[in-house]
């Protein structure tokens, strides 16, 4: 039987292009860990893109949907869960996701952020706002739960996938 590394889940969260969804990539392959990609589930069980789901059903019921994935894989253990962006602004999602496991922040410039997302779809809330001053604002807005949920915050300007890892391993 495999001997799991970890005897509890990691959670990602950090703004949208703050690299959850390539840090758990990379984590899933070195450490031969299951990544849930909570976005990518949603839509699939929904059999819609997020951005229908929020014009469809609204952003508090793809919020309850966040909250019953992370619910559900309270029930397993050495699995990288990389959130959605807005995952943490829910001060329930928070209760759940820290019931995971180790909670770990990606933190990253909103320059940084903007060239990470500015070619990419899917994601309503910058539909008509991509450029930095927004992505700037929203993170103000959010940093203060953002940090109150993380266990751990690595900053990842300027680092590529091996180093964020190294040190999320370190410090966990
Ligand atoms: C959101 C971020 C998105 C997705 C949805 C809402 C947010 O996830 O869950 O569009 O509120 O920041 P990513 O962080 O993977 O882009």
């Amino acid at each position: 039987q495999a001997r799991h590394l970890f005897h509890y889940n990691i959670v990602l969260i950090g703004f949208m292009g703050s690299g959850k969804s390539t840090i758990s990539d990379y984590l899933s392959t070195m450490f031969a860990m299951e990544t849930v990609e909570m976005d990518q589930i949603i839509s699939q069980r929904e059999g819609m893109s997020i951005s229908d789901i929020f014009a469809v059903y609204g952003e508090e019921y793809f919020r309850n949907l966040e909250t019953s994935l992370l619910i559900e894989m309270q029930a397993k253990n050495n699995v990288v869960i990389s959130c959605g962006g807005g995952t943490p602004m829910r001060d329930n999602n928070v209760v759940e996701m820290k019931k995971n496991g180790r909670v770990v922040l990606l933190t990253a410039s909103p320059e940084t952020i903007y060239h990470r997302v500015k070619d990419s779809h899917d994601r309503p809330l910058l539909e008509n706002n991509k450029n930095v001053s927004f992505i700037t604002e929203l993170m103000e807005k959010r940093r203060e739960k953002y940090e109150a949920a993380a266990d751990v915050i690595i900053q990842t300007d300027g680092k590529n996938e091996l180093e964020v890892c190294e040190e999320l391993v370190q410090r966990l």
